[in-house]
C-alpha cells in the first residue's frame, strides 16, 4: 500500500489513512510518501511496516545509532532533531485540542536538550546471558556495544562490567550519573541486590541546597534539564511570592527544595518508600525544618493549605478527585509538571470546568530521540489570571 504520513503519533509511528482505516507506521517522517505493509492490530490500532519510501522529507537523517531500530529505547532518530521537536509540539498540541477542548494557536515554547550524553539515568535489562535494553514491543534484551544517550562515565561503566550483571539471571541494573560520579544497582527478580559502585548515591547542586539521590529513586532524565526544570518552577514562585506551598508526587524532593527556599511552609507528598527516605535525609542534609512530609497516596485528593500546589504525577496523571480538592482549596496557582500529553489534555480540561485557566505551557525535550516529553504549564484561578 502507498500512502502520505500525516503526523506523527504519539508512541513515534507515523498516522497513514488508508481509506477508513488510520495505520501507525513506525520509521517514518511527517509528509513522507511510503510503501508500507498492514501487519495487523495492536490494542485496536491497525500496525503498519515501511517497506520503502517513495518520497522521503528532507528532514530525514541517517540514524546515530547502530542499534536503532533493533533496540527498543528510541523511535525517532531517523529525523532531524527540530522535526522530532516539531512531532513533539504537533502531538501536545493534538492532545489539547482533541482531549482538553482548546489549544494555543501558537506551537508552544521549546526548552531544548543537546541530543547526546543527557540522560541521568540507565536501566539496563539483565536476561538469558545479556545486558542491554528490551526490543521493541518485546522483552528480547539487546545487547548494545553503547549507547549515546548516556554520558560516557555510564557508558564505560556498562562496557566494564557488563559481563558481571550478564551472569544475574534476570533482573534490572540501574545506573545513575551527574555526568561525573556514579552510582549502580544490580537487583535481580528473585529479590537479590549487588551494588557495583562504591558510592550509592550522587548529588546535584539546587540553588543553594545539596541533593542526594540513588538509583532507586526517581530522578527527572535529562541532566541538561534539570537546572532549566527548577528556574521555571522558581521563576512562578518568585513571581507569585505564595506563603505556602504543596508539592505533590514530590519524589526525593526536587522541587520541594526550591520552594523550602522560597516558602514560610510546605507540604510535600510522596507513597514510594524509597523516594520518601531519600526526601526526608534531603531536607535534614538542608537542615530544613518547615517543610511537613505527607507519605500518602496523593491522588485521594486531601485539603492543603497551599496557595501554591505543585504536581509531578506519573503518567497516569491526576484523579478528579485531586483536582476537586486543588480547586476546593485555596490555591491560587497549580504548576502542573507531566509526562503525559494525553492524561495532562484530560486533566487540564478538569481544571477549566473548576475556573482554572492556562497561563502559560512549555515543551521541555527530555528524552532526545524519543516520542517522550516533558509539559511545564502554570494553571491560574480564572478571576486572577487577568489581574
Ligand atoms: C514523575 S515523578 C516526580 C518526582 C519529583 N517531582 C521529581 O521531579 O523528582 C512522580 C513521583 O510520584 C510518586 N507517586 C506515584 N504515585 C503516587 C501517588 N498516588 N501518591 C503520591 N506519590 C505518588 C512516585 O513515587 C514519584 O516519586
Amino acid at each position: 500500500m502507498i500512502g502520505s504520513v500525516l503526523a506523527i503519533a504519539k508512541g513515534g509511528a507515523g498516522i497513514v489513512r488508508d481509506g477508513e482505516r488510520t495505520v501507525f507506521v513506525p520509521g517514518v517522517v511527517a509528509g513522507e510518501t511510503v510503501e508500507y505493509s498492514v501487519a495487523g492490530r495492536l490494542r485496536s490500532a491497525w500496525q503498519g511496516r515501511l517497506l520503502r519510501v517513495l518520497e522521503p522529507s528532507p528532514e530525514r537523517v541517517p540514524p546515530p545509532c547502530p542499534h536503532y531500530g533493533d533496540c527498543g529505547g528510541c523511535n525517532l532518530q531517523h529525523m532531524s532533531l527540530a522535526e522530532q521537536q516539531r512531532s513533539k509540539a504537533a502531538i501536545l498540541t493534538d492532545n489539547l485540542r482533541r482531549i482538553a477542548g482548546s489549544a494555543p494557536q501558537a506551537p508552544p515554547p521549546l526548552l531544548a536538550s543537546p541530543a547526546e550524553r543527557c540522560r541521568s539515568k540507565a536501566e539496563f535489562q539483565v536476561a538469558g546471558g545479556a545486558a542491554g535494553f528490551f526490543a521493541r514491543e518485546s522483552h528480547r534484551v539487546v545487547e548494545v556495544a553503547g549507547c549515546l544517550l548516556l554520558p560516557r562515565v555510564s557508558e564505560e561503566h556498562f562496557l566494564r562490567l557488563r559481563p558481571r550483571a550478564a551472569a544475574l539471571d534476570r533482573g534490572q541494573w540501574r545506573v545513575l550519573s551527574d555526568g561525573c560520579a556514579l552510582a549502580s544497582l544490580l537487583e535481580g527478580n528473585d529479590g537479590r541486590r549487588e551494588w557495583l559502585s562504591p558510592e550509592r548515591s550522587v548529588s546535584f547542586a539546587i540553588g543553594p541546597h545539596e541533593w542526594r539521590v540513588g538509583p532507586e529513586n526517581f530522578v527527572q532524565a535529562n541532566l541538561f534539564q534539570l537546572a532549566p526544570m527548577v528556574a521555571l518552577l522558581t521563576g512562578v514562585v518568585e513571581r507569585e511570592r505564595p506563603g505556602t506551598a504543596a508539592d505533590l508526587f514530590c519524589g526525593a524532593g526536587f522541587f520541594t527544595l526550591p520552594l523550602a527556599a522560597r516558602c514560610d511552609r510546605v507540604t510535600a507528598l510522596e507513597s514510594d518508600p524509597a523516594n520518601l527516605a531519600s526526601l526526608r535525609a534531603n531536607l535534614e542534609r538542608n537542615r530544613i525544618a518547615h517543610v511537613r512530609v505527607l507519605a500518602t497516596d496523593a491522588l485521594r485528593g486531601a485539603p492543603l493549605e497551599a496557595e501554591l500546589a505543585v504536581v509531578d504525577p506519573p503518567r497516569g496523571g491526576l484523579s478528579g478527585r485531586l483536582v476537586s480538592a486543588l480547586a476546593a482549596g485555596p490555591a491560587r496557582t497549580v504548576v502542573y509538571f507531566s509526562c503525559d500529553s494525553a492524561t495532562f489534555a484530560r486533566d487540564l480540561r478538569l481544571f477549566q470546568a473548576r475556573g482554572f485557566v492556562l497561563e502559560e505551557l512549555k515543551l521541555i525535550d527530555n528524552f532526545p530521540h524519543s516520542d517522550h516529553f516533558e509539559i511545564f504549564s502554570v494553571l491560574k484561578r480564572a478571576e486572577l489570571s487577568d489581574q
